[in-house]
């Protein structure tokens, strides 16, 4: 990551240790809109409010830890997305990056599709109701009974990523009298710029099949043989938060090349390219994001070019962004539980979550932003390490962040942008109990997905 320490400036120690941060904030009350959802703003008494209502209410209301969605952002970003792609495309919101029942009614009613990849997913977009034919199935190892269901549900597209897999759902398919609309996941050989463990389009992965050395032609040879299967089309993904679009440039056009040696071996043109998700958001002020339209018009310019090139149709194009629109649209809200100032370090700031319901950060040294939100402060800048209260050192939210010296135990803090991967992504480690989801909108809060409890824990062990 980008970021170095920072010379000098206000500080609780005579030297500022290595980190990644840079100058403290000129007003650390300040909230950047880049990182905090639409709605998010402070009041005249100086409390923060999302949806028109106060954290101090609704800490007192569902209580922390807890994930807090601006639903109108949600929504606004749903409809950004599709407008900028327009009729001629299709946006798959990817359900990874968090995914409740609320949710799939957001995105019917905002028209967008969906992207499972379990079967967990599949039962949650069907139970709420999405239309099948709206939803694609992903995973590089589904079981067979999770392709039964997602074929006999009729979803809309299985995106396969194994020799293995064309035969087993072209036979599950056919088993049931059924044609499934399939695409087929190539790895491009792109080094997407984001941190190994969400890089997906180079070769030594586990997903897709490489164009390299013909592969991906051959899973074409071999699926358009196969009566279970409806080849529509081919899928790439290249990684996550990423900000470059010269990945998906080079992605776009490798995966038209395939289609213009599908079309001369077969004289087939096909109909579909997914071009994947992975646009990176801002986590901290020093993060760039790309606007959806920017996105819509640099693919479709990409695709466009390179299909009149081969003298091919332009395919249909969906792309299949998770983060991008959930992950700016929530706040975690903690309550701070001790302040230790280590001398000539920086001061630990523990709250009542950690990596239960923020992994990112310990997994893929992830770089969050965070502020006080229950009232202002004055107090000088603080180099502080905001951490758990799991038995773990690495159980860290936000490595490095400034807030004010004068905070306290009791102080409610709030961490922005951690919509996607987040909830998605919580465990039970020391038996935390997951936090709930509370979705803001027009001055109401109501909870999505709710707190765990001790009798949930308790009632998965049986011995
Ligand atoms: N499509 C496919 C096939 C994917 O595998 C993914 C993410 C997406 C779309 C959505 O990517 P997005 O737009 O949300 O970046 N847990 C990691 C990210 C792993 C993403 C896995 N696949 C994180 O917390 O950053």
């Amino acid at each position: 990551m980008s970021r170095s320490a920072h010379p000098a400036g206000p500080r609780h120690a005579d030297v500022l240790p290595e980190g990644h941060y840079t100058a403290p904030p000129t007003d650390l009350n300040a909230l950047d809109p880049k990182v905090w959802a639409d709605t998010v703003t402070r009041n005249a008494d100086g409390v923060v409010t999302v949806g028109g209502i106060e954290v101090t209410r609704l800490a007192e209301e569902f209580g922390t830890p807890a994930y807090f969605l601006d639903e109108a952002d949600f929504r606004a970003r749903c409809r950004a997305w599709a407008a900028a792609f327009g009729k001629d495309a299709d946006v798959f919101y990817a359900g990874k990056a968090f995914l409740s029942r609320a949710v799939v009614r957001w995105l019917k009613e905002e028209g967008l599709n969906l992207d499972v990849c379990s079967g967990g997913e599949l039962a949650t977009a069907l139970a709420a109701g999405m239309p099948a034919e709206r939803i694609a199935f992903h995973g590089n190892n589904k079981s067979v009974e999770e392709i039964e269901r997602a074929v006999s549900a009729g979803v809309g597209r299985i995106v396969l990523d194994s020799f293995q897999e064309i035969v087993r759902v072209a036979h599950i398919a056919q088993s049931m009298g059924k044609r499934q609309r399939v695409q087929i996941r190539v790895t491009v050989g792109v080094e997407a710029h984001t941190h190994e463990f969400i890089a997906t389009a180079h070769e030594d992965q586990k997903f897709g099949i490489a164009l390299a050395g013909g592969q991906a032609a051959e899973a074409v040879r071999r699926a358009l043989k196969l009566d279970g299967l409806e080849l529509i089309g081919i899928h790439s993904h290249i990684g996550s938060q990423i900000f470059d679009m010269a990945g998906f440039e080079v992605s776009a056009r490798r995966v038209v090349q395939l289609l213009a040696e599908v079309r001369d071996e077969h004289g087939v043109e096909l109909p579909e390219i997914d071009l994947g998700g992975g646009l990176g958001i801002a986590y901290t002020s020093e993060d760039d994001p790309r606007e959806p339209h920017e996105i819509a018009k640099s693919l479709t310019e990409i695709v466009t070019r390179e299909c009149e090139a081969a003298g091919l149709r332009s395919p249909r194009i969906s792309v299949e962004p998770g983060r991008a629109i959930v992950g700016p649209t929530a706040f975690t809200l903690y309550e701070v539980g001790t302040v230790k100032p280590l001398e000539g370090l920086r001061t630990y700031v523990s709250v009542d979550g950690g990596m239960s319901d923020n992994i990112r950060t310990a997994l893929y040294d992830a770089e969050y932003s965070v502020a006080l939100v229950s009232r202002t402060s004055e107090a000088a800048p603080m180099l502080s390490r905001v951490v758990g209260k799991h038995c773990e050192s690495g159980d860290i939210v936000v490595k490095d962040a400034f807030l004010p010296a004068d905070l306290a135990p009791g102080d409610l803090i709030a961490v922005p942008a951690t919509g996607a991967y987040c909830r998605s992504m919580a465990s039970n480690y020391n038996h935390a109990l997951r936090p709930p989801v509370v979705a803001v909108a027009d001055g109401e809060a109501r909870v999505i997905v709710r707190r765990e409890t001790e009798e949930d824990l308790l009632r998965l062990d049986v011995g």
